[in-house]
């Protein structure tokens, strides 16, 4: 059976955001408004961002919606369920997530339990700034680098290409701080959901694309940028860089 991509994705949010049920109300309806409403997820997979990649690592993990959505996708995919022109399905793949908060720790390893237990899946409370980053084929990063300032940014992508394996991927999401209002709509929201989460990350280090671009190439990296915000106001960019 091969769904159209809009169904699919429907019924993916849901499979994906069921785990969350037992984290509780609001850890589920955030799952299911973030999957849903973020453009970002479906496109890692109809590009096929991350197929193939066995050692993931999530940086600023949140509650854990990456490794869900992946779970969701391999369990689609095996059952035969995989829309016809999307790339091939996530698959045998682990996925390391690494979180400041503890709350969010705490409900990515209710959630994907089972995966923890059967060493598909790990999560650590720790501040990206120091925790180790062990050996990887893929980084993620979805909107997390401008919570610190710009020489820790540096640093931390330094010590991710340095962790990532010969043609690894780095997925890097970032505001465009040159895109003007819808920039500045990002940087409200981003405010507003976070304090509404119970953090309190301070002031935000944003940098315009071609200065990401700048950085990430003088690190040996193969950029491509790909705008990220369809559907919504914001001004967020993917940018896959390559080894
Ligand atoms: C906007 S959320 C994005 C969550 C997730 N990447 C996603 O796309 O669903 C940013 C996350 O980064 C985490 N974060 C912020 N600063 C961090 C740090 N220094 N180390 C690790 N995580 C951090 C926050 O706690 C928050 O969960």
């Amino acid at each position: 059976m091969n769904p159209t991509p809009s169904h699919f994705i429907q019924k993916l949010v849901e499979r994906a955001a069921a785990r969350y049920r037992r984290a509780g109300r609001y850890p589920w309806h955030f799952a299911k408004g973030k999957l849903g409403g973020d453009p970002a997820f479906a496109a890692l997979l109809a590009y096929g961002l991350l197929g193939g990649r066995t050692r993931i690592v999530d940086i600023g993990c949140g509650q854990g919606l990456l490794t869900a959505w992946l779970l969701a996708a391999e369990d689609a995919a095996s059952e035969g369920q995989w829309p016809q022109d999307w790339s091939m399905a996530p698959q045998a793949f682990h996925v390391h997530g690494i979180e400041l908060m503890q709350h969010d720790v705490t409900r990515a390893q209710q959630a994907m339990q089972a995966e923890v237990r059967g060493g598909r899946a790990s999560f650590a409370a720790a501040d990206m700034c120091a925790a180790d980053f062990g050996s990887a084929d893929a980084v993620v990063i979805l909107d997390v680098l401008h919570y610190v300032p710009i020489a820790a940014q540096d640093e931390v992508l330094r010590r991710v290409r340095d962790a990532l394996a010969p043609g690894g991927v780095l997925l890097l999401r970032i505001g465009d701080a040159g895109a003007g209002l819808p920039f500045k709509i990002s940087n409200w929201v981003d405010h507003v959901v976070n304090t509404l989460r119970g953090h309190r990350l301070g002031r935000l280090y944003c940098r315009p694309l071609a200065e990401w671009q700048r950085v990430l190439e003088s690190l040996g990296f193969k950029v491509q940028a790909q705008p990220m915000s369809k559907g919504t106001p914001f001004a967020n960019v993917l940018m896959v860089a390559q080894l």
